[in-house]
């Protein structure tokens, strides 16, 4: 099963298509009535989350993105301080360590080179306990760690990274509920809320997928571009970065990820008709924020690409193309929001012609520095 591509032409696009039923998987035995079952994360579980007072992500690639998303979920809802980094830096440098820090990796493959020496850098280094968030349960960084949630997401055959990308989501909203439900810090009824969300998603994600033909449709503008960049504010930025990522990777288009408030202090200088902005516009307390910096590119003939939630009031217009999104619930955007950015990569590398599932110079596991 896992290395046919059954009716697929490629295995990422087969890849995008599993991802309801693979976050379904991540899900199944996690969820309690209304709350997360905190021992998903191993027996010792509990124990070891009521004394977490910091937490400190390590990744590399795809898997950091993911990371990122989680700082703002974390520190968000939870109010418990958390650092992102990626490991080829965090291996090398003196870091200081918080008191009480959890150390989370997150990894595909779980034998990239960088985290796997970071994690076992961090052993004897005053981390409370290490956890792996991982696809593959026999390899090294699952065995070299305290604790571990598997992602389930099956094996992932494109180099470019997606389902794995998108259950490394789930687990780590898991995570959040888990430390926010342990140390009482989540709003009230938002467990139950987002539990209840959560078992919506794989269907939810089923109908953003129907969008693909649109998408499909707008990578066209990008077939003869050099030059791509991609916005977004808050949580939406590390999917922005998730997007410009999976275009470099398969396309060969150079693509950069800004946070939209920082177009103004430099990338607004690169913005003309050829070179097309993304960006990624879920109905949040940014919006109003976010329409401002798109004025800011329009202003300067850029081509914009947004997917927008419907209830945005943004609008197909002069230089401005909008794919509506479904209503989805704010937490959850970030992983709604990164499969029509997959999807419009795919798309663009067809029309380019690249080896979609095996892209020049790049290997799906780095297992030497
Ligand atoms: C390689 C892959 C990426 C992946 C990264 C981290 O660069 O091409 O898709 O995100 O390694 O891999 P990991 O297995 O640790 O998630």
């Amino acid at each position: 099963e896992a290395a046919d591509k059954g009716e697929y032409r490629h295995f990422m696009l087969k890849e995008i298509h599993e991802q309801p039923k693979v976050v379904q998987r991540t899900l199944e035995g996690r969820l309690g009535d209304a709350q997360v079952l905190v021992e998903a994360f191993g027996p010792q579980a509990a124990e070891l989350f009521a004394k977490v007072r910091n937490v400190q992500i390590i990744a590399c690639g795809t898997s950091y993105h993911a990371g990122m998303v989680a700082r703002y979920w974390l520190e968000g809802l939870t109010g418990i301080p958390c650092q992102v980094e990626v490991a080829s830096e965090f291996r090398y440098r003196k870091v200081a360590v918080q008191p009480d820090s959890l150390f989370v990796t997150i990894s595909q493959s779980g034998e990239t080179a960088d985290t796997l020496a970071a994690l076992r850098n961090a052993k004897g280094a005053g981390y409370l306990a290490s956890l792996a968030i991982c696809n593959v349960a026999t390899s090294s960084l699952v065995r070299e760690s305290d604790l571990t949630l598997l992602t389930n997401a099956g094996p992932e055959i494109g180099v470019a990274s997606t389902k794995a990308f998108t259950t490394q989501l789930v687990g780590l909203l898991l995570l959040t509920l888990a430390l926010g439900q342990v140390h009482k810090r989540l709003a009230p009824g938002l467990e139950a809320e987002l539990v209840e969300e959560l078992r919506r998603l794989p269907s939810r994600l089923g109908e953003v997928l129907s969008m693909e033909k649109a998408v499909e449709k707008v990578a066209e503008l990008f077939a003869e571009k050099h030059h791509t960049l991609f916005l977004g504010r808050g949580v939406q930025y590390p999917v922005a970065m998730e997007g410009a990522l999976k275009l470099k990777e398969i396309s060969y288009i150079h693509a950069e990820a800004y946070p939209a408030g920082e177009l103004k202090h430099g990338p607004l200088a690169l913005v003309d008709s050829d070179m097309p902005v993304v960006t990624v516009a879920p109905n949040d307390e940014l919006l109003e924020k976010l329409k401002s910096n798109l004025q800011e590119v329009r202003a300067r003939g850029g081509q914009l690409i947004v997917f927008a939630a419907e209830q945005a009031g943004l609008e197909d217009g002069e230089g401005t193309h909008v794919v509506s999104m479904p209503h989805c619930h704010e937490v959850l955007a970030p992983i709604y929001y990164t499969l029509p950015l997959q999807l419009l990569s795919y798309y663009v590398a067809v029309l380019r012609g690249t080896d979609v599932d095996q892209p020049r110079n790049l290997a799906k596991s780095v297992t030497v520095e």
